[in-house]
């Protein structure tokens, strides 16, 4: 018995030494000491052993079970140390090399300018509308008729508008005023919408037009809404979009779906009222077009005027960015240079 556990630790020594990696170090010490190893066993039996016996044979097991964990304790710390080693030398990383360099993309301030307003109006009760509501292949029919431009009525030559070549009343939408009709053809009131997006008009492009720009509309629908309610709403706008508390105008104005329309001015931000290139001299810078929803609209959405009254508004996006930015060239919105784009 004894000589067998000599040729155990024999063995094991001698394999100890050989072992290559961590690996083939786990495999010997589960061979030799793990709780199903020759020498647990050889413990386990122990029992069966004459008393003499007993206690020679189970101090050396102890004695070689012990030196035998010491061994590998230290092969393995070494077999380590080197793998380790190995591994950061294989997966070195030189901190001083330049990043690669990813650019940035950046929110277009034309969007931004939107995301701004929608939220400021989301503040006071409005939501968004439904895309569906909005869309910017329009019939002639919803674009203008139902917005109350009688036929052949110079209002309709007020809004240089793309006609499609494959339907004749197809038109691109020249307002986003298109939008206040379908919302109403599909809910009843209580309203309170705003809807952002593009709107088309042939028109020459200069420094001030373009002929795709964005327009932000808003409808309110209730019960006992008057003029008053809308001057509330939109001066709120002002002062929250333009950051402090600026003297607003509104102006009488026509629109052929408001009645009363107004345009509304704030005072020159330029200037502050002095009169400068900006206001052309005037103090007053025009930021929308609002009125009551004429009695018309109302009747032409089904819509009773008798029971429900309200306000709608439009502003262009590009003119309320310029404003607010100091931006003398709409194009500049639409070029895509990074140069103007990182700017905000
Ligand atoms: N649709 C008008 C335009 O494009 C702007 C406008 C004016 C919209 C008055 C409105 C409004 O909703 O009430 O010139």
């Amino acid at each position: 018995m004894e000589q067998k556990l000599e040729n155990i630790r024999k063995d094991a020594t001698e394999k100890i030494e050989k072992a290559l990696n961590t690996t083939e170090l786990e495999n010997i010490k589960n061979e030799y000491l793990s709780r199903k190893g020759e020498l647990t066993n050889i413990k386990k039996n122990l029992k069966d052993l004459p008393d003499d016996q007993k206690r020679i044979i189970g101090s050396l097991s102890n004695e070689i079970f012990n030196s035998l964990s010491v061994l590998v304790e230290e092969k393995y710390k070494k077999l380590y140390n080197e793998e380790l080693r190995q591994k950061l030398e294989k997966e070195r990383i030189d901190i001083s090399l330049p990043g690669s360099y990813t650019p940035r993309g950046k929110v277009h301030p034309l969007t931004q300018t939107v995301n701004e307003i929608v939220e400021i109006f989301e503040g006071m009760g409005f939501s968004l509308i439904k895309s569906e509501n909005s869309p910017e292949v329009e019939t002639e029919y919803v674009n203008f008729d139902m917005l109350n431009f009688p036929p052949e009525h110079p209002a309709r030559d007020m809004q240089d508008t793309f006609y499609t070549q494959n339907a004749s009343n197809v038109i691109l939408r020249s307002q986003t005023s298109n939008s206040q009709i379908r919302e109403m053809l599909n809910h009843k009131p209580p309203i309170r919408v705003i809807s952002p997006g593009r709107v088309y008009r042939c028109e020459a492009v200069s420094a001030r037009k373009n002929n795709l720009f964005h327009q932000i509309e808003g409808l309110l629908i209730d019960k006992d809404i008057t003029f008053g309610d809308l001057k509330g709403v939109l001066n709120e706008f002002i002062r929250v979009y333009f950051g402090s508390m600026r003297p607003t105008r509104f102006r009488t104005s026509f629109f052929p779906f408001t009645e009363p329309s107004a345009e509304v001015d704030v005072q020159c931000i330029m200037c502050g009222g002095k009169g400068c290139r900006t206001c052309s001299g005037t103090g007053w810078l025009e930021v929308l077009g609002a009125g009551m929803v004429d009695v018309n609209v109302l009747k032409n959405v089904g819509i009773d005027p008798e029971v429900y009254s309200g306000f709608a508004f439009g502003m262009g996006v590009e003119r309320l960015t310029m404003l607010k930015y100091a931006i003398d060239d709409i194009r500049l919105f639409f070029n895509n240079d990074v140069r103007f784009l990182k700017q905000f």
